[in-house]
Parts: structure tokens; sequence; C-alpha cells
């Protein structure tokens, strides 16, 4: 380093303060209006209300620290047409999303977005995501190599029903499939895009695949009526959507399933029994009209809950809009506290992507990775009404209302001065 350079910011060991607020493992909230968050070798040490012997503490000011936010559906090929609507789900898949994943058969432009995507997310406090990528092998590949990514992904996998560029012939995508599951194990996603485009055979082979490997099964379930329909008519012999699913071998506990809106009872408590993830993306289902996730008869069958983006469906990548729009669609449904929007952006992502030991609270033991958030000033320290005053800065602008995001202890966002 040059004589008189800045030393280079790193906070692996320190301490902040602000306001902290953050769900629990083991249930309920912790609310501090005047916190203190200590940290070494990037885990976090203690969380506790600031006393006399916090003077070495950081002050971030008017601020509220939380966990960062994990992201359990989203898709890297649509970030740069997010929020381009054109009526229901099937048409704007076939108008618009199509033919942009297409442009992702190139591997120069997957790779370029990857990046793009991996600090858009971090710039906007998501620290972890369920990826779909475009249905090319290869996809993924760039995003589960990248330093910064954590999570699972993997290519949306179309064997029929769709456009020249984006069908794969079934035994070839399975052969595509077997090879990346293998290569990549435990964080690879093995991503059918949905039964519509999905044949019985490709949906089989693809369970089998993510049985040997331990992968992910990520996909949607259920967004659209015309889709359920879709489904009955290609798969008459299955009871329901989640039977399709079911029969190929696809329910376990490390499946995401996006939507979840028009499913009947039965399909329900099948999700609960085999333990799948029902993914909650409320902005998305506003955008396209898709219909309110049952979120009352998800709880009251078991089912486990995350929530999602769905970018580009969702027009905004950040999960403090997404917790915005939650609360105002289930509100009078649910229970809708800032405190219960949180959680699932954090706490229940994180145990939806098997990191719950690691990200989703602000506990000891746990990574001291976290998100600061403006709050409105001359507003107080008051966490949860000021996390509902981020939500609203957040409203569809990008970077609003995070102040920092710190990762394992560093501070990534705004990022440290390079070091000249
Ligand atoms: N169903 C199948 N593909 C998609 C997709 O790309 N976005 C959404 N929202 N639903 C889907
Ligand atoms: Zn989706």
């Amino acid at each position: 380093m040059r004589p008189g350079a800045p030393e280079p910011v790193s906070l692996a060991s320190g301490a902040l303060r602000a306001a902290v607020l953050t769900p629990l493992a083991a249930g309920g909230l912790l609310a501090l209006d005047d916190g203190v968050v200590r940290f070494a070798g990037g885990r976090i040490a203690s969380v506790a209300p600031a006393g006399a012997g916090d003077g070495d503490a950081v002050d971030l000011g008017e601020s509220l620290l939380v966990p960062g936010f994990v992201d359990a559906h989203v898709h890297l090929p649509q970030f740069r047409v997010r929020g381009r609507f054109a009526g229901a789900l099937l048409p704007w898949l076939r108008e618009h999303i199509w033919p942009e994943e297409a442009a992702y058969g190139d591997p120069g432009v997957v790779a370029e977005a990857t990046v793009e995507f991996a600090s858009a997310l971090l710039s906007r406090g998501t620290v972890a995501a369920m990826v779909m990528s475009s249905p090319h092998a290869g996809s993924a590949s760039h995003l589960l190599r990248h330093p910064a990514f954590e999570g699972g992904a993997g290519p949306a996998w179309m064997d029929r029903n769709g456009p020249e560029a984006l069908v794969r012939p079934t035994a070839a995508a399975l052969a595509d499939l077997a090879r990346e599951a293998a290569t990549f194990g435990a964080r690879y996603a093995v991503s059918p895009r949905f039964a519509p485009t999905s044949s019985g055979e490709f949906l089989a082979g693809a369970g089998r695949i993510a049985r040997e490997h331990g992968c992910f099964v990520h996909t949607h379930l259920s967004e659209n009526p015309d889709e359920v329909e879709w489904v009955r008519s290609l798969y008459p012999e299955a009871a329901s959507y989640a039977d399709v699913y079911e029969r190929a071998g696809l329910l376990g506990p490390k499946t995401l399933l996006a939507h979840v809106i028009h499913c009947t009872d039965a399909e329900l408590d099948l999700l609960a029994a085999r333990r799948c993830v029902a993914v909650h993306c409320p902005s998305s289902n506003e955008a396209l009209g898709s219909g309110r996730m049952p979120l009352p008869r998800l709880r009251e069958k078991g089912v486990r809950v995350a929530m999602g983006s769905d970018v580009g469906a969702g027009p905004c990548l950040s999960m403090l809009d997404v917790m915005r729009v939650f609360r105002e669609v289930q509100a009078g449904h649910a229970d809708t506290r800032p405190g219960e929007a949180l959680r699932m952006a954090t706490l229940e992502g994180a145990r939806a992507l098997g990191l719950e030991g690691r990200l989703g609270s602000l506990e000891p033991g746990r990574e001291a990775t976290f998100v600061a958030l403006r709050l409105p000033a001359g507003g107080g320290r008051d966490p949860e009404g000021g996390l509902e005053a981020a939500m609203d800065a957040g409203r569809g602008r990008y970077g609003e209302g995070v102040a920092g995001v710190w990762v394992r202890g560093e501070r990534r966002v705004p990022a440290p001065p390079p070091n000249p």
C-alpha cells in the first residue's frame, strides 16, 4: 500500500450502533430502539441494548439493522425486462419473456448479465436467492461460481410447448441436467420451468437426478387458472397439478414451488406432507393479475412459506418492495405486521434454502450479514415503524431505503473505496 493511502475498510470484527429488528429462530422478534450488534471473525457475537460500555461502536445514526434478505424465487434472464406487462401469465411469457430468454443462449450475454444481476441483488440487501436461469445448459454456471452468490440456481428447462430457441429434446436436456447436477451438487436447483413445458418423461428424469445428487427442485405451481387448465389437459392421469410433480418424485423438503395460488386442499395437504416450500410472490401476482395466495389456508395446513420477487413478473428486485405489496394484498387475510413480513423475507427464506444456521436472523453465532435501512429523519428509531417507512421508500426504486449491506462483517454496499 502507498504511504498515506486509506486503510482498506474491514469490519470483519467490530460493533455497530443503530435500531435493530430481527426475527428469532425460536419465534417472535427482537426489536431495539437503540442497539449494538457486535461481531468477530465475521460472525455475530452479541445483540443488545446500547449501554455505557459501547463507546467503541460505530454509530450508524438514523438507521435500522435487519438481517440480509432472501429472495426465494427470481429469474436471472428477466432482470433487464422486469415490469413489462402483457395481460396474464401465458401471453406475457410468449410475448415478452421467452423472446428475451432466447438471447441467453449466447454465453457472453449470460456472463455479463450474471455480474449485473449478482451486484443488483446485493445492492438491494438480498444476500441469498433461489434463481432460475434461462433454459440453456450452462446458464446458471456463472452464478453458481460467483464468489458473492449464496443460494441455489439452475436453468428453467423446457422440453415441449415453447419456442424452438428454448425447447431442448428430452434426452439431451436430461443429459445436460445430469451433468450439471453432478458438477454442482446440493446447491444446484433442478428446475423444470413448469409442468406445461415439460414432458412426463423429463419430469421423472429430473426427479431421479435431483434425488441422486441431493439438489434443490425449483419450479412453478398453480399461478394462473389457464395454466392449471392446460396442465389438466396435458396430464389427464394426474389427480391435480401438484400430483404431476408428486408422480415424478419432485416433491420434498428441498423443493421450492413459486406461487401456489389456485390449489385444492388435497394439494396443500400433499405439499405439507412432503415439507415443500411454497414461495409467495405478491408483487408478481399483482402485476400479472394471478390472484392472491391463500396464505391462511397454507398456514392452517402447515405448508412452509417463503417470499420471492419473481422478477421479471415482479417489477422490482427489492425485497422491501415485495414486503410492501405483501402487506397490501394480505391485509385483512393474514398477519401483515412489518415484523412478520420481515420474518418471511429473511428467516423463512434462509430456512427454505438450507441456510438457517448462517443467515436469516441477527443472533449470536450466525454470520454478521445484515442490512442497514435508512430511517426517516426525525422519526425516531421505532424499529417496526422504521421498517414500514423503509418499505415505502423502496417503492419500485433502485437502492432507496438501503443505507448499507454487510456480508460476514465486511461492508459491501456502498462498496469500500478501491485500494489505490
Ligand atoms: N411460469 C412458467 N414460467 C414462468 C416465468 O418465467 N415467470 C412466472 N411468473 N411464471 C412462470
Ligand atoms: Zn417465476
